[in-house]
């Protein structure tokens, strides 16, 4: 069983029609909503609006946090569009569960005999939260993914931090430092991971998961007409919880920057034991494979 955590924001949008698309034998357990690409009651009106969507409205959603542990976040409106997406969805007719993200995580990692992966696609603020309030927390979590970082390669919010743990730093510290078996997809592989408009045309072929990705995507490009290529970083770590040989990783411990300003948020790999396995490598065929058969859409080469 899967839970995700997720600001969304157009590309855990299509992660999310990933999960529950024709083509993803998946097991979601729930939504937990958290500020970041935008804000907390946009992100979560746009998870509830893909979910009613796809007719998913059996899968629980609970709000989790508005600010981070320190400060407040950035948004990315700019990026992701007015309300956080690039298309204007039906407003939901379903409604959150009562109670926080925290409660909703802690209810489902202790309720769960079979064993449990948590994917975070936004700021850690909601990991990190449970983990504060549940000190058992780290033992319930059997796997954790996380789309997040930019070890050894640029950032996208500064020179040397990523969007997620720039808006969180002392949260993504804190989930990294827990001894939670994690996989890091960071900015390395997502950047391998770009995608076309003729690509995004190509979703428009296939079903509703695919056709709503596709409109993301081509609203996207229209708001951007002088990009020709769409990075999409949650859905390779979307793709690497289905299928975890389309990464190569290197294991050791990551530590994240929370002093110095110029580095608040940079992520630093000590190679060796350690909880973390951190991407270095896609493989950008088997991911884009994966992407258009779990959305429902005819293969492509992007
Ligand atoms: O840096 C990219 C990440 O930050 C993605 O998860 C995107 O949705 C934003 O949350
Ligand atoms: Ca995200």
């Amino acid at each position: 069983m899967v839970l995700i955590d997720t600001d969304p924001g157009t590309d855990d949008a299509i992660a999310l029609l990933m999960a529950l698309g024709p083509g993803a034998p998946l097991e979601v357990g729930g939504l937990t909503t958290v500020g970041g690409n935008a804000r907390l009651a946009d992100a979560t009106r746009n998870a509830l609006a893909v979910l009613e969507y796809l007719d998913r409205g059996d899968v629980p959603v609970a709000r989790g946090a508005s600010r981070p542990l320190r400060g407040s976040y950035p948004y990315a409106y700019g990026f992701h569009g007015p309300r956080g997406l690039t298309v204007r969805l039906p407003e939901p007719t379903i409604t959150t569960q009562d109670g926080d993200a925290v409660d909703f995580l802690q209810r489902n990692l202790r309720s769960r005999s079979s064993q449990t992966t948590l994917l975070a696609l936004g700021p850690l603020t909601n990991v990190a939260r449970l983990l504060r309030a549940d000190p058992d927390a780290p033992s319930l979590v059997s796997r954790l993914v996380v789309m997040g970082g930019a070890v050894g390669v640029p950032g996208n919010v500064t020179p040397h931090a990523e969007f997620n743990f720039h808006s969180d730093p002392e949260a993504a510290g804190e989930v990294l430092a827990s001894g939670i078996e994690t996989t890091l997809v960071d900015l390395r592989v997502c950047r391998q991971a770009a995608i076309s408009r003729d690509g995004a045309t190509r979703l428009l072929a296939g079903g509703p998961a695919a056709r709503l990705a596709g409109g993301i995507l081509l609203g996207w490009f229209q708001r951007n007409p002088g990009r020709d290529a769409y990075e999409l970083c949650d859905p390779v770590a979307m793709a690497a919880l289905l299928d975890p040989g389309i990464l190569r990783t290197r294991r050791g411990s990551v530590e994240v920057e929370t002093c110095d300003q110029d580095r608040l948020g940079e992520s630093t790999l000590t190679p060796g034991p350690g909880p973390v396995m951190v991407s270095t490598e896609l493989d950008g065929k088997r991911f884009f494979d994966l992407f258009y058969r779990t959305l429902g859409a005819p293969a492509f080469d992007p």
